[in-house]
Order: structure tokens, then C-alpha cells, then sequence
């Protein structure tokens, strides 16, 4: 795979026992160095509490998630951990260790001849990111020879006034430029794609606006229940944990204006206005629900309140359902609906614009069918790809209209995409930031929904594999799609 040439670098991953760097993290790593996409010296120092682990339990450890995740071939990979993979523990985390952490990193700097080009990536508990960006910072470790970069996970904060704390404290020791916030959903090509369907094609964006569009719909449906993360969930729900981060990413970059120019400041500018000319939202414009137990599947499927660390009263929404308005020249008066739940029947993320009727319909049928409208879904996954519905007329007389589809798959002309970590981690190498969530973005999507967060009342109940709680359909409209 050919790209730009990366500099040489050191990357420090806390949290590096844990399941995103076992799942995601280092088959993306092991992706990249198989394809030759890294730089042409690297090495991955991971870093966690525990001190029973060294270099070659770890390598050890690596090598087993690696074949747990399909992305193992024997030879190259063992010598792969062997080469590239170093482990340091901080124990408690205090000064001391993080002075031992600093003296590690000159040492494997000097021994793989790197310049002192480094990133730190915090792939960690939300709750452990202050201590240890402050450790970093007092150890000396925001700046170097070379540049620093810091990766930090989602979520960032939980809530206005945590995201405003965090951001405050990054900012003590790190500028703007070097902080990489990741939500995972901006790192898929098919949300990339979003921009290059909209400002790549005159057609639609000539038509993305009020005159032409009567609403817009976000799903992000997930068929899983928590999976045994019971504990965070109960302090997280959906509003937290999918609609604040992903499903408001899919919004802005919907309703954006047209950027400048294809570069982080333009496009991470235009995501903040859209953010600060949302409406607020209306206690009526908001369903909350938790599923309940469903009999109906084999095998039966818990209810949330059964689930494991789940409190038997919770109140924790599992989904949610929103309209919200913006008010710009564009958006006036146009709905954007978004909706994400956990046991729903399927596993989707979709966006669907639905086009305005003909103004005036000249067909007249004995039926009363109208014309329907123009329909654009644009699916992220699975099944990655583009449908537009359009009325056709069906041959012979009388004469009837009958929608079909035109559509477009990605597994069908470009193969399998890459994971959305290669491709978030091949940016922080390179320095982009064009897909990393901005400071004032955090924010502006923390304030849009601060009120929701303190009055949201107990959840409508609906039963696991169906689609959200039935007062949901208030705001999904008679012909809610996907259904
Ligand atoms: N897992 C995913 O699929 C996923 C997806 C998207 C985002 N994320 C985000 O990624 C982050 C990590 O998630 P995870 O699922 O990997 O969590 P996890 O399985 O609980 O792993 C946490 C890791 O952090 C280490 N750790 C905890 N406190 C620490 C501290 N104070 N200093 C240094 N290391 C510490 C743990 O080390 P010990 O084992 O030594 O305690 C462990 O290696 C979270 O912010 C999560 O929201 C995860």
C-alpha cells in the first residue's frame, strides 16, 4: 500500500492488557506493519498497572490475541511481537514511575534509533485519563526532540462539565494540535465517504437543503444487549454512550456546510457550526426506552434490568429517539431524527434522506397512490454502500408508477474496507486531525443534549429484538424506514 512516508516513531499505548488493544489496537497495528504502512522504524511500547508482566510475557500475550482475531500468520507475526512490541508496567502510576516510564522511552529510542517522534494514546478507563495525562505532564513527557502527539479514547467526559475539566487539563500540557480525540465512527470509509458523496457530486449537493429534503433519519441499531458491561453501562446509557459521540458525528457531517478546503481546521469548523445552530431540544422531541424481556427468540433474551451489575430498578435508557432542528438557512424547518438502541432486531447504521414530493402530482390513480418520494439511504454498515429510490412508470396502460432502487455496494466494486483503527492510526502518525473530534466540538455536543441528560425521565419499556419502545413512532413518522 503506498502513502506518505511517516516519520519514524515511538508509540506508547496505556492501557495495553486491556480488550480494545487486544481486539483492535494491535491487529490494526500488525495490519499496517503487514502491508508496509508504518514507518520505516517504529516501536510499540505498551503500557498498564500490572507488574507481573514483561517484555516477553507480553509479546506472549500479544501474539495470542493476534491469533484469537484471524490476524496471525505464525512466522512473521511472532517476529513481529519479537522485534516491535516492548511492555513497561506504572504500578500506581506515581511520579516515580513515570519517571522510570520517561527513562524507558530514551532508552528504546536510542536502542531502535528513533528521533523522539512520539505518541502517547491513552487507550484507558475514562475515569484513569486525568491522572495520567497529568503524569505525563509533570514527567516532562509532552514535549520532546521531536513531536508528541496524545491519542485519548472516547468518552471524553461524561457529561458539559467534565469534557470542560478534561479539556482544561489536556491544555495545560498539550497544545490543541497534539491532542487526537477519537470516536472510532469517523475512522469507517463509509462515513469518510459522506464528504466525498456530498462535495464530490454536484447533483446531490445542489439538492442537500430544505427546498428539496423533507427529513433525515440516523439509525444506529445495535442486535447485541451490554455484553456483560453492565457496570459502565448503568453509569452511561444511550445518550451517552452512542448518541453524543456517533450518532451526532453522522449529523454534522450531514448538515455541514461545504468546507473550505479538505483539511482539518475547515471541516472541524464547519461540524462545530452546525453543533452551535442545533435548537434546543424539546422534552416532546426526546423518547427514551429500556427493553424489557423478550420470550420469543430461542434462546429467550434477559430483559436489561436482568442483565449482570445491572441494578433490578435501573432507570438506564438502552435507547433513545430524537428530533432535533436546525436552525441555519439550509436546515430550517427540516427534521433530523436520530435513533439508537441496543436488542434491536439487526445490527445497522444508516442514514436516510427522504427527498420532498412533487409539488403538484399530475398522476392521478384510481387508488389514490401518489408518487412517493425520492428516497437516499445511505448504509454504513453492514452492507456498505448507496440506494436511491425513483418512481418509474410500469409498461401498458393505465398508466401506474412503481418505485425501484438504484444501488451501489462497496464489497462488490472495492473488496473488504480497512478497520477504521488502521486508518485512524495511520492519521495520528501522519498528523492529521481531520477525523479527530476538536476541543470545541467535545463541547458544543456535550451542551446540546446537557438538558436531556439532567431531566430524562424513566424509559419507555420495549421488548428486546423489536424496534424501540411503540411512543417512538410519534417522532419516526407513519413510514419509518428499516422497520
Ligand atoms: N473495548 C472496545 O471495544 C472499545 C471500543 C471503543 C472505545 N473503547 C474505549 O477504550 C478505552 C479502553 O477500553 P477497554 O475496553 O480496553 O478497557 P479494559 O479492557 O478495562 O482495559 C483497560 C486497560 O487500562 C489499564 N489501566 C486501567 N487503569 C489504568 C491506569 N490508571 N493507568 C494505566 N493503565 C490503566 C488496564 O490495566 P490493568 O489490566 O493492569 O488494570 C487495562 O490494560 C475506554 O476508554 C473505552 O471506552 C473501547
Amino acid at each position: 500500500m503506498s502513502g506518505p512516508v511517516l516519520e519514524p516513531c515511538l508509540c506508547v499505548i496505556f492501557g495495553a492488557t486491556g480488550d480494545l488493544m487486544r481486539r483492535k489496537l494491535l491487529p490494526a497495528i500488525y495490519h499496517l506493519a503487514v502491508q508496509g504502512s508504518l514507518p520505516r522504524q517504529y516501536a510499540i511500547l505498551g503500557v498498564s498497572l500490572e507488574a507481573e508482566i514483561d517484555d516477553t510475557k507480553f509479546r506472549g500475550l500479544a501474539r495470542q490475541a493476534l491469533e484469537t482475531t484471524g490476524a496471525f500468520d505464525r512466522e512473521p507475526s511472532a517476529a513481529w511481537c519479537d522485534d516491535c512490541l516492548h511492555y513497561q508496567p506504572i504500578g500506581q502510576g506515581d511520579a516515580a514511575a513515570f519517571q522510570a516510564l520517561a527513562a524507558r522511552i530514551a532508552g528504546l529510542e536510542q536502542t531502535c534509533g528513533l528521533p523522539g517522534n512520539r505518541v502517547f494514546y491513552l487507550a484507558l478507563p475514562p475515569e484513569a485519563f486525568p491522572s495520567i495525562i497529568s503524569a505525563l505532564g509533570e514527567a516532562g513527557l509532552n514535549r520532546s526532540a521531536g513531536w508528541t502527539r496524545l491519542v485519548i479514547e472516547k468518552p471524553f467526559g461524561h457529561d458539559l462539565a467534565s469534557a470542560r475539566q478534561l479539556n482544561g487539563l489536556a491544555h495545560q500540557y498539550f497544545d490543541e494540535a497534539q491532542i487526537y480525540r477519537i470516536d472510532h465512527y469517523l475512522g469507517k470509509d463509509t462515513v469518510q465517504n459522506l464528504m466525498a458523496f456530498r462535495f464530490g457530486n454536484a447533483l446531490f449537493e445542489s439538492a442537500w437543503n430544505r427546498d428539496h429534503i423533507e427529513r433525515v433519519l440516523i439509525t444506529v441499531a445495535e442486535e447485541l444487549g451490554i455484553e456483560g458491561r453492565g457496570a459502565y453501562y448503568e453509569t452511561a446509557g444511550a445518550l451517552r454512550d452512542m448518541v453524543q459521540n456517533h450518532l451526532t458525528q453522522l449529523l454534522t457531517l450531514t448538515a455541514m456546510e461545504v468546507p473550505s478546503a479538505f483539511e482539518a481546521d475547515a471541516i472541524r469548523f464547519e461540524k462545530v457550526k452546525v453543533l452551535r445552530s442545533m435548537a434546543p431540544i424539546r422534552p416532546d422531541d426526546a423518547v427514551f426506552g429500556q427493553y424489557t424481556r423478550s420470550e420469543k427468540g430461542r434462546p429467550a433474551l434477559p430483559a436489561y434490568r436482568e442483565e449482570p451489575r445491572v441494578a433490578p430498578d435501573s432507570k438506564t435508557e438502552t435507547y433513545v429517539a430524537l428530533r432535533l432542528s436546525i436552525d441555519s438557512w439550509r436546515w430550517q424547518g427540516v427534521p433530523f431524527i436520530l435513533r439508537t438502541g441496543k436488542r434491536l432486531p439487526c445490527r445497522l447504521s444508516q442514514i436516510i434522506i427522504t427527498f420532498r414530493r412533487p409539488p403538484v402530482s399530475v398522476f392521478k390513480f384510481s387508488n389514490g397512490r401518489t408518487a412517493h418520494p425520492n428516497v437516499l439511504t445511505i448504509t454504513l454498515q453492514p452492507n456498505e454502500g448507496f440506494d436511491l429510490t425513483f418512481e418509474v412508470k410500469t409498461p401498458g396502460q393505465p398508466i401506474s408508477l412503481r418505485t425501484q432502487h438504484m444501488d451501489f455496494r462497496y464489497a462488490d466494486v472495492f473488496g473488504a474496507l480497512p478497520e477504521a483503527y488502521q486508518t485512524l492510526l495511520l492519521d495520528v502518525l501522519e498528523g492529521d486531525q481531520t477525523l479527530f473530534v476538536h476541543a470545541s466540538e467535545a463541547e458544543a455536543s456535550w451542551q446540546l443534549y446537557a438538558p436531556m441528560l439532567e431531566r430524562r425521565g424513566p424509559p419507555d419499556p420495549y421488548p428486546a429484538g423489536s424496534w424501540g419502545p411503540a411512543e417512538a413512532r410519534r417522532l419516526l413518522g407513519d413510514e419509518a424506514p428499516a422497520e
